[in-house]
């Protein structure tokens, strides 16, 4: 189950996200925003990161104008690894290396087509663990307020 989670700008991404998601035949929950009003993406970050750090959905794809705020919005949520990527390689080095659980992108930065590309890159690439795996642990363990 993929969660799904926008603010008014990264709406017509997240659109192109869906029909990708339709594609692949893989479920989705979207937490919103559904229209063009103005909203806040800190709200639409919480929601669909909660799902993900809960098990509820078992990765999240965000869009909002550049990728960049509603990213940092979800890494503040414990357990969530939100990388905003506007690039193919990237979209697989943080699925590789990172492990992360949620990607964040720009509806004002990639195009419909390069978005969809980066986010089934992201939905098929595997971690790779070993040495990768310890780094995440050091990412968690940051989080419970441990010094490295
Ligand atoms: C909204 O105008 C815009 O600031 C927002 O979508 C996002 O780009 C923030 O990082």
């Amino acid at each position: 189950m993929i969660a799904l989670g926008s603010d008014h700008a990264g709406l017509p991404l997240k659109r192109e996200i869906i029909a990708l998601l339709e594609r692949m035949n893989l479920p989705y929950h979207d937490y919103g925003t559904y229209t063009e009003d103005s909203c806040d993406y800190a709200v639409f970050a919480q929601r669909a990161a909660q799902a993900v750090a809960s098990g509820e959905c078992d990765r999240g794809i965000l869009c909002c104008g550049t990728g960049i705020g509603i990213s940092i919005a979800a890494n503040k949520v414990k357990g969530i690894r939100c990388a905003a990527c506007s690039d193919c390689y990237s979209a697989k080095m943080t699925r590789k290396h990172n492990d992360a659980n949620m990607l964040a992108m720009g509806s004002r930065v990639v195009g419909s087509e390069l978005g969809q590309m980066i986010a089934e890159i992201f939905l098929t690439t595997e971690f790779e663990g070993g040495r990768h795996q310890r780094r995440i642990d050091q990412i968690a363990a940051i989080e419970r307020g441990e010094t490295l």
